[in-house]
């Protein structure tokens, strides 16, 4: 038979020495956790396929044995504006720098996460490709690129790359060794519930953490998990799998004429929906990214659509798609040529939305709790809603239930020691990851000292969890809290200001080993509070900027410097 044959010859192939080396390594930069977890799925895979697998967060990778590695496997998401996640930053930097080494060698495949709706799409997975064949390593498999909805491509990549590692000769016991039991997944008390099998949580309870009169809506959430075997530890997030506004549908149905009890297909299943309820529950109708909107332009009665994509002015599409939806494109550019059927086809899947955890399991055992700010502004003329956020605010009652998965981050985790100090920064609802760290210490009777900086605009209608924190500190618990209200006082005071003030302190707590965290904003605050802290480092230590930035660097690297930011 051919199968045999092709055997045959794969044997025979894979005979000779050298063989390829059954050493396969497998860095992840991850920023939420897919690629850390998809690494990890990786690594199980080829493990169960006869390889030794090594895998490891680039932040952890000895830059200096990458030369010894044969055949390696990058799996890196892209943060932000074509950033590379924080635990990448230091091996991206060393390997797109002078003083990476030559890889001949080495054998490579990248897998890069990312998101259409960003301009700079996987850039960081893109450059980590470009850079290691520029080094003179050999591609095993091409790059792959995927969406937020990354399981299908990521599964085919890998796929691929477990044949053609086999291929190489390198594992030819791989099929006795995948039939046998994977004992070692060490994964046995992991839930069945996952982002792609999410589990129905019940809300009990929904409450607004602000005062009448703040110019903010918090929303507390308090999701049941009972029944589920979900395990989360502080610090990890929740997905949340969010429905679009009906409002928002029904006007979307308006400019198109699109019929709402039409039927359409939602996926590949070929599963059926009546239109304004797939529009609601399945598709993505509020990102406008370029290729969506290159393809609407093609099928767009107003033919001035395509002169967004003129090669000319690369930031032409980029400045009209800015605080746009679907629905401004197709009142700007429409009617659509095309049924409904035709353009919800090309519509992406709802991306579940991630928070960071407000509560410790130890505390709630069969709860998850979460702080969830909404979104509400205007743009072109129009008034506009984050959709998970105003879908908490807005719709969700008691008694409902919501897609929820845990996203674990290992990026973002009380040190393992509880008798280490912990400084926390987390203005507005950059709160929430420290009421959980606060619950799980105080259930666990951790001794080590805390110190929270928290800052919102107005103390009487914004402070967060309020009678929490101070029962915390009257208790012991929380050793010491500093608050920063913005907008009580004539001259903002931040968070970071709070921080410059205790300065000495606070250096002090840092020299005394403390963990440093931040949750919150990135753009701005986070950015700015990195800015305090090494000016603190400067001041109160004595030292250079350059060995203030090494001694942050250090913290990173002992990860005693977290970040949750968003
Ligand atoms: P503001 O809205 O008055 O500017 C939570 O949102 C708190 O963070 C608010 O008090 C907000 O102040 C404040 N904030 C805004 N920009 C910030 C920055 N760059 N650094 C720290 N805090 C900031």
């Amino acid at each position: 038979a051919p199968l045999a044959a092709q055997q045959a010859l794969n044997v025979a192939v894979a005979a000779p020495a050298p063989a390829a080396s059954k050493d396969v390594t497998i860095l992840f930069g991850s920023q939420s956790g897919n690629s850390a977890g998809f690494a990890k799925k990786s690594a199980k895979v080829l493990t169960e396929n006869g390889f030794n697998v090594t895998v490891s967060s680039m932040s952890d990778f000895k830059t200096n044995q990458l030369k010894k590695v044969q055949q390696l496997l990058i799996v890196a998401s892209t943060h932000g504006e074509g950033e590379p996640p924080d635990n990448a930053i230091s091996f991206h930097e060393f390997l797109l720098g002078k003083r990476a080494p030559r890889l001949e060698g080495m054998t490579f495949s990248v897998l890069a996460l990312g998101d259409t709706s960003y301009e700079l799409f996987c850039q960081t997975g893109k450059e980590f490709d470009a850079r290691l064949e520029e080094l003179g390593a050999t591609r095993l498999v091409d790059r792959v690129d995927c969406d937020v909805d990354f399981d299908e491509p990521a599964s085919g990549w890998l796929k691929s790359v477990v044949d053609r590692l086999k291929e190489a000769g390198s594992a030819g016991t791989g099929a006795a060794v995948a039939a046998a039991p994977s004992s070692d997944a060490g994964t046995a008390a992991e839930s069945a519930y996952s982002r792609t099998n999410p589990f129905r949580a019940e809300v009990l309870a929904s409450l607004n953490l602000n005062g009448r009169g703040s110019n903010k809506e918090t929303r507390h959430l308090e999701l049941s998990l009972e029944g589920s075997g979900i395990a989360y530890k502080p610090g990890d997030a929740l997905g949340i799998y969010p429905q679009n506004d009906p409002a928002l549908v029904d006007e979307l149905l308006e400019a198109t004429k699109w019929d709402a009890q039409a039927q359409v297909t939602v996926n590949k299943n070929g599963e059926v929906r009546a239109l304004r309820e797939a529009l609601i529950d399945y598709f993505d109708i509020t990102t406008l990214s370029k290729p969506l909107a290159e393809k609407l332009a093609q099928i767009a009665a107003n033919k001035e659509a395509l002169e967004l994509f003129d090669a000319s002015n690369r930031e032409k599409f980029k400045a009209y798609a800015h605080g746009r939806d679907l629905l401004d494109f197709i009142r700007d550019y429409g009617p659509l040529q095309g049924s409904a059927q035709d353009v919800v086809s090309l519509l992406r899947k709802i991306p579940a939305r991630l928070y960071s955890i407000a509560s410790a399991q130890s505390a709630n055992p069969d709860e998850v709790h979460l702080t969830i700010g909404a979104v509400r502004y205007e743009a072109h003329g129009r008034e506009r809603k984050g959709v998970c956020s105003v879908y908490a605010a807005e719709r969700l009652q008691p008694g409902d239930t919501v897609p929820v998965y845990i996203q674990p981050n290992d990026n973002f985790k009380l040190p393992e020691d509880p008798s280490t100090p912990i400084i926390m920064v987390g203005p507005g609802t950059g709160i929430a990851p420290f009421r959980s760290f606060m619950q799980e210490r105080e259930e666990s009777g951790a001794e080590g000292p805390s110190w929270l900086f928290f800052g919102d605009q107005h103390f009487v209608t914004d402070f967060l969890y309020q009678t929490e924190w101070q029962r915390w500190i009257k208790d012991g618990v929380l050793t010491r809290m500093d608050v920063a209200f913005s907008r009580d006082t004539e001259d903002k005071v931040y968070v970071q200001h709070r921080m410059l003030q205790h300065g000495k302190e606070l250096f002090a707590w840092l020299e005394q080993g403390a963990s440093f965290y931040i949750c919150g904003d990135e753009k701005n605050m986070a950015k700015d509070v990195h800015r305090a802290l090494l000016e603190i480092i400067e001041t109160e230590g004595g030292k250079s900027r350059e060995e203030a930035e090494n001694y942050l660097a250090s913290m990173q690297q002992s990860k005693r410097y977290q970040r949750d930011v968003y």
